[in-house]
């Protein structure tokens, strides 16, 4: 296969800006000279002798030997985002949460200690609370926002720190910094799940994380079409850890996911940017609303940690967390009375959607676990798509006035 990395400009001294890493980071001709990036849907390669193989299983050549390790396609992708976070090393994987997975799981043992925020997707809930410590893994869960109890959870050896910022669904944000450095201070690898920040919009590597994980089944793909996810970290964290724990486990992304991730990161800061300035307007419109008692949004200054969400974040993001002064059946009569808005459990797609965390997503937490993060039965979260941003403001005060 050729290299024309990044379509020519493979030579140019400069690191690609954001606009151009979009575009062509990782972009890799074949001799046809496409276009677009291609689609090797293949699962293995062949070798011109049986010398070769053996070099190759050997490691005594750079190839590519089988896409549960590796695929061309995926390879643009994983290159194209590392561009974009900035990282040393980008792997991906075939969802989110085999990201999520994989970035624990791929370097701790029995007797180990991991400390984590506790308002995170529910599925990162579970890794955490059930499945880790099923493996022999002391897991610590923390209110993410009071770095005083980081610190005291923090005051013995930790392997590991987790956390989401902004968190799915609440909205809070930890400080990354402050929290990088006791986990250091701590021994502990940071662990950052970047998915409602998106990679534009939050570098936690600049904050002190070592490792960013996210779906890319959110923005990044953004349309709705593909699951995938990817892990960046340093190279050696990927040598050590993670690539024989993906080589060998298998959560390999497919390539004609790889190729739909591609096309997505070519509009992400389009999209996210466009997205961002109709989540901010319906933030300010709905301030103060008398059928809502809160709308949260990083961006907005009524959002409790507004200063610190801006020192990370370049802009406040593409959802807000609304809630109904009313019950269960107010709140499900303001989602059923949506008509723009759809109801998913989705988030981050060109679609605005609507969702009911509490019978849904967070569903598994039970009453007690969603207490804890805040996370009612009015909670409606709304992830702001690419509609006009008028008429989703419309349709979210026409159904609040249903209720
Ligand atoms: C914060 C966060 N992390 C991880 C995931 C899991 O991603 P996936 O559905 O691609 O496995 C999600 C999905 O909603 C999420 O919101």
């Amino acid at each position: 296969m050729a290299n024309h990395n990044q379509g020519g400009a493979a030579d140019a001294p400069r690191p690609l800006s954001e606009a151009t890493a979009l575009i062509r980071g990782g972009l890799n001709r074949t001799a046809f000279d496409e276009t677009a990036e291609a689609i090797f849907m293949t699962s293995g390669y062949v070798y011109a002798s049986a010398a070769d193989a053996e070099a190759a299983f050997a490691g005594e050549t750079d190839r590519f030997i089988y896409s549960r390790y590796g695929n061309p396609t995926v390879a643009m992708f994983e290159e194209r985002l590392r561009l974009i976070e900035g990282a040393e090393s980008c792997k991906a994987t075939a969802s989110g949460m085999a990201a999520v997975f994989a970035s624990l799981a791929s370097f701790l043992s029995a007797g180990d200690r991991v400390v984590a925020s506790q308002a995170l997707f529910g599925s990162c809930s579970v890794i955490l609370t059930e499945i880790l410590p099923r493996l022999g893994i002391e897991t610590v869960l923390v209110d993410g926002c009071k770095l005083d109890e980081w610190e005291a959870a923090l005051s013995v050896q930790t392997n590991a720190v987790f956390l989401e910022s902004p968190s799915n669904p609440g909205l809070q944000i930890v400080d990354l910094a402050a929290v990088s450095e006791i986990a250091h201070s701590a021994g502990a690898i940071v662990i950052v799940d970047n998915v409602f920040a998106t990679p534009v919009l939050q570098k936690p590597m600049d904050h002190g994380a070592d490792v960013v994980v996210y779906s890319a089944t959110k923005h990044i793909d953004g349309q709705g079409r593909a699951l995938g996810g990817a892990v960046l970290s340093s190279t050696q964290f990927r040598d050590d850890h993670l690539m024989p724990f993906l080589r060998h486990t298998g959560p390999s992304l497919s390539p004609f996911n790889a190729w739909t991730l591609l096309k997505g990161m070519e509009t992400l800061r389009l999209r996210v940017d466009a997205s961002c300035e109709t989540a901010a307007m319906l933030a300010e419109q709905l301030q103060g609303h008398d059928k809502l008692t809160s709308a949260l949004y990083p961006g907005h200054r009524a959002h409790p940690q507004y200063e610190l969400a801006m020192a990370q974040m370049e802009k406040g993001g593409t959802v807000l967390a609304i809630t109904i002064d009313g019950d269960k059946a107010d709140t499900f009569t303001f989602l059923d009375s949506l008509r723009l808005f759809d109801i998913s459990n989705n988030l981050g797609d060109s679609k605005s959607l609507a969702t009911h965390p509490a019978t849904t997503t967070h569903r598994r937490l039970g009453p007690e676990g969603r207490a804890k993060v805040g996370i009612g039965e009015s909670m409606v979260r709304l992830s702001i798509g690419l509609e006009d941003g008028n008429e989703l403001l419309a349709d979210v005060m026409a159904a609040l006035d249903h209720i």
